[in-house]
């Protein structure tokens, strides 16, 4: 049986959690590839408001195997947390949720140093969401890092000491102004490890490949998005790991030529949190109303998106790497009530109109070229159909849809799992 994937095309924060748990009743396994508590994946449904940062979207479906697969990065305590909020609602999770023993754990040494990495480098920062990331991705490719199936061994603390050791020689070396209390961090996260261990670990991989062999269904979970990739994105101003299409045959071990659709998630617009270029970044009114409207504060930092408009030239390359097969376009109730859209269909480069992202988007040498589009007034919330849907907001599909040549097969309008038009 395939693999299915669902990935984000932008910045991240699409909309990956949500549609996921749309799709959830039709798979059995929902796997998450790659990322780590960086990612803050929001699920609305029943008037509550859950917001996942490590496991895996299908977490609330009883029916569905969740699995953190070996190319995700776990912070122990914020496992934890995650843990006992599901607990509070009633989920069973110790018999749905199953971890791979090849996941990188992040040390509470790491968090430092990311911390300390990132006041080093004063106003070039990267905007990191300060998990921790960076540093345990660094020790995974360093063959330094410890594993989930570490705390398996009766050595694992000397093994840890050793690292962390080493980690408070680093952030000594950075010598920024940085306060903690290492002895309280560390209390914790051998308390958060204890409950990590009362989970079953498995060969996830092994178990994949059994479970396609059986004829099961797998929904691989994207975390951040393809322009904060490590190798396709606005470097250095990414992630740390392969967000793209491929770091899902890298996070779980599945074969690419096991791949089937790859799901491609969008928002109507634009939005980017942390530093780093973003050509179509709006600071007017029409930002605002994007940021106001669409409530976008980070779900994991809190930290305000910046917001703009919807780049062509981006989603084209994105779709590219990714081999999308099926589009997803979130938030467009949020753009309800713009007279006008606008859509960056090319840039100018160094005074050459291209259509291509260039190695170098900064904005000094990049300017977005626009079409520009009619907007809607209708309030798309309470839509249920896609019959239904104003006809300018079609005209804004179909042509994304011309030009990307890939169907946008779900509409969404607005945060619940019941807002979500199929087409
Ligand atoms: P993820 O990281 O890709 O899972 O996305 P986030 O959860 O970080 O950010 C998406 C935000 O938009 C969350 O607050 C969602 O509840 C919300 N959201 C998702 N889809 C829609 C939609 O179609 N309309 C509106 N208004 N909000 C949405
Ligand atoms: P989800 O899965 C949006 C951004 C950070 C920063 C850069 C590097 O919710 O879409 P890191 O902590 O990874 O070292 O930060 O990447 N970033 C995200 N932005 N959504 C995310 O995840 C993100 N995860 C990381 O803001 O700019
Ligand atoms: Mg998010």
């Amino acid at each position: 049986m395939a693999v299915d994937l669902l990935l984000g095309l932008q910045w991240g924060d699409e909309g990956k959690g949500k549609i996921v748990d749309v799709l959830t009743s039709k798979y059995n396994i929902i796997a998450r590839f790659q990322g780590g508590p960086n990612a803050g994946h929001t699920l609305v449904f029943n008037g509550m408001k859950h917001v996942l940062h490590t496991i895996p979207s299908g977490i609330f479906h009883k029916n569905a195997t969740n699995l953190v697969g070996n190319g995700v990065v776990i912070d122990p305590v914020v496992f934890k947390d995650e843990l006992d909020k599901l607990s509070t609602h009633g989920i069973d999770y110790k018999k749905t949720l199953l971890i791979s023993r090849k996941a990188h754990l992040i040390l509470p040494t790491h968090r430092l140093l990311d911390a300390a990495s990132e006041a080093s480098k004063g106003k070039a920062k990267i905007g990191s969401t300060l998990k921790g990331i960076g540093p345990t991705y660094m020790d995974k490719t360093g063959r330094n890092g410890i594993r989930v199936g570490d705390l398996e061994l009766e050595n694992w603390k000397d093994k840890y000491r050793k690292l962390a050791n080493k980690h408070q020689a680093m952030i000594d070396f950075y010598n920024v102004d940085l306060q903690y209390n290492l002895e309280a961090l560390e209390a914790k996260f051998f308390e958060a490890v204890k409950t990590l261990t009362s989970l079953r670990f498995i060969d996830s991989e092994e178990y994949l490949h059994s479970a396609q062999k059986a004829q099961k269904s797998v929904l691989a979970e994207g975390a951040q998005g393809s322009l904060l990739d490590i190798d396709f994105g606005t470097y250095p101003f990414v992630t740390s790991s392969n967000t793209t299409a491929a770091g899902a045959c890298t996070g779980l071990g599945v074969a690419p030529n096991t791949i089937k659709e790859v799901f491609g998630i969008f928002k109507a617009y634009t939005t980017r949190v942390g530093s780093g270029p973003f050509p179509t970044e709006l600071f007017d009114v029409n930002g605002e109303t994007m940021a106001r409207v669409g409530h976008e504060f980070g779900a994991t930092t809190g930290r305000p998106r910046r917001c703009g408009w919807l780049d062509l030239v981006a989603l084209r390359y994105a779709c590219q790497v990714n081999g999308v097969t099926q589009l997803m376009m979130m938030k467009a109730d949020v753009l309800s009530g713009f007279k006008t859209l606008k859509i960056c269909t090319s840039y100018i480069y160094k005074g050459k109109e291209i259509n291509h992202l260039p190695y170098n988007i900064e904005a000094e040498n990049l300017k977005p070229v626009y079409t520009e589009f009619m907007g809607w007034s209708e309030d798309l919330t309470k839509m249920e159909n896609a019959s239904t849907l104003p006809e300018t907001l079609m005209t804004y599909i179909s042509f994304l849809e011309k030009e990307l040549q890939i169907p946008i097969k779900i509409v969404s309008v607005g945060p619940d799992r019941k807002q979500t038009i199929f087409r």
